[in-house]
């Protein structure tokens, strides 16, 4: 997969690789290529199970930098000391990451060159873990999981699919483009959304799907591309993004936690389980309004004619988040079919939000199902027009503007404090 350069930084940025024992580390090798076509200067560290598997020659002669195998290497050391090596990095990226790696960086060993140097540098760290289904899902990889994620290390992947053991399941590597633009991206002088850096940030996508019986529900049309879109390029630029998903045939963008639903009220439980600590929820997701008052626990036959079924309204997570207290800033999304503004602008006030970015669906080539989209975004006194482009441009500029918006309201709010 070759990598737009428009998405990537122009300075050079110093990634030191790490490459543990796994099978994907083939694939490490092709990493090493994008990082470097991203512009960066790249430092390879293998460990001793690495090299049983893929040859040091072939990481020097990409890299262009000696590589380096071990502590108790004298002349290595002389050359470039592991404390001024980790010194060097500006990421530190370990593809692939194994199930007995992050176990000793969970527990915050320093037994090889790798651990050590993750131990002696204050650089962001990024995984991209590869291993087997089962190793990945077992209890013990994680709680090593869940305690590298507090300590603010990015998960790049697993991807889910088959795997070199014949299993299929999560722990495929994610492929070397989607790492790579994660990685560099994420120090991307991106001025208009470097504000993204560092920032939690809980997106919703996709439909909701509302059980009638054990094989129906009523769902509607949404793909989930423009929060996936969100997702992804707040991800690359630096946010640390939580993605609600409902039932969606995507891949999970590289970096982003991804939590999945099905129905409205599956949906609404993990918004509140997760929207503590956001700074932004951004609610991408076409929420269905009703569902069924009963689901039937048994296949309805088809012996009438007619069928009733009874809806219910569906809370609106929204309008019910917008209450707390401790809410984030609130941007939202209306699907219009007419008179987009009028009715953009009462779900602004009823549902008390920050932002809320409208189209107009039923035009041709935007909106659902479709790979491009246009916007209109209205905030108290302001909107701005977001004009027909592929969803990740219009995500680019829906988050640059959520940004500014942040900035000012942070801005003003400061400003009211002083005075
Ligand atoms: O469906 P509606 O046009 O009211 O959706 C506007 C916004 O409200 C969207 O951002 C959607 O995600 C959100 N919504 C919600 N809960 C619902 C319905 C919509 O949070 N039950």
């Amino acid at each position: 997969m070759s990598i737009p350069s428009s998405a990537l930084p122009v300075a050079a940025t110093r990634v030191l690789l790490g490459i543990g024992g796994g099978i994907a580390a083939y694939k490490s090798a092709e990493l090493v290529r994008r990082l470097r076509d991203g512009g960066a200067d790249v430092r390879v560290v293998m460990t001793a199970s690495a090299q049983q598997l893929v040859g040091e020659a072939t990481f020097q002669a990409l890299s262009g930098n000696p590589v380096r195998t071990s502590l108790w290497d004298a002349e290595a050391e002389a050359a470039m000391g592991h404390i001024e090596l980790a010194r060097w990095a500006d990421q530190l990226l370990i593809a692939p990451a194994t199930a007995d790696l992050m176990a000793r960086l969970a527990a915050g060993m320093a037994d090889d060159l790798l651990t050590t140097l993750v131990l002696a540098s204050k650089a962001p760290l990024w995984l991209a873990p590869a291993m087997n289904q089962q190793m990945w899902a077992h209890p013990a990889t994680q709680v090593n999981l869940s305690k590298l994620r507090a300590r603010g290390v990015s998960l790049l992947g697993p991807a889910v699919g088959d795997q070199a053991c014949g299993d299929v399941g999560p722990g495929r590597m994610l492929e070397p483009g989607a790492i790579a633009r994660a990685v560099l991206g994420a120090c991307s002088d991106d001025v208009e959304l470097a504000g993204l850096a560092g920032m939690p940030l809980l997106v919703s996508a996709g439909p909701t799907f509302e059980d009638i019986d054990p094989v129906r529900y009523l769902g509607n049309r949404s793909s989930g591309r423009m929060g996936y879109a969100i997702a992804e390029i707040a991800a690359t630029a630096g946010a640390k993004v939580t993605l609600v998903s409902g039932p969606v045939s995507l891949a999970t963008p590289a970096g982003v936690r991804r939590i999945d639903v099905r129905s409205a009220l599956d949906m609404q439980a993990a918004v509140d389980a997760e929207v503590q600590g956001k700074v932004a929820f951004i609610s991408a997701a076409a929420v269905a309004d009703f569902r069924p008052a009963l689901v039937s626990g048994s296949k309805i036959k088809k012996g009438d004619a007619e069928l009733e079924v009874k809806l219910v309204r569906n809370p609106d997570i929204l309008a019910e988040l917008s209450q707390r207290a401790d809410r984030p800033f609130l941007v939202g999304f209306a699907a219009e079919t007419e008179d987009v503004e009028q009715h953009a602008r009462e779900k602004l006030s009823s549902k008390r939000l920050d932002m809320i970015a409208a189209n107009r669906v039923g035009m041709h080539g935007s909106g659902f199902e479709s790979a491009e989209n246009a916007l209109t975004v209205y905030w108290n006194g302001g909107d701005a027009e977001i004009a027909l482009a592929d969803k990740r441009d219009v995500a680019r500029q829906l988050l640059a503007l959520m940004v500014r918006r942040i900035a000012d309201r942070d801005g003003h709010n400061q400003r009211g404090v002083a005075s």
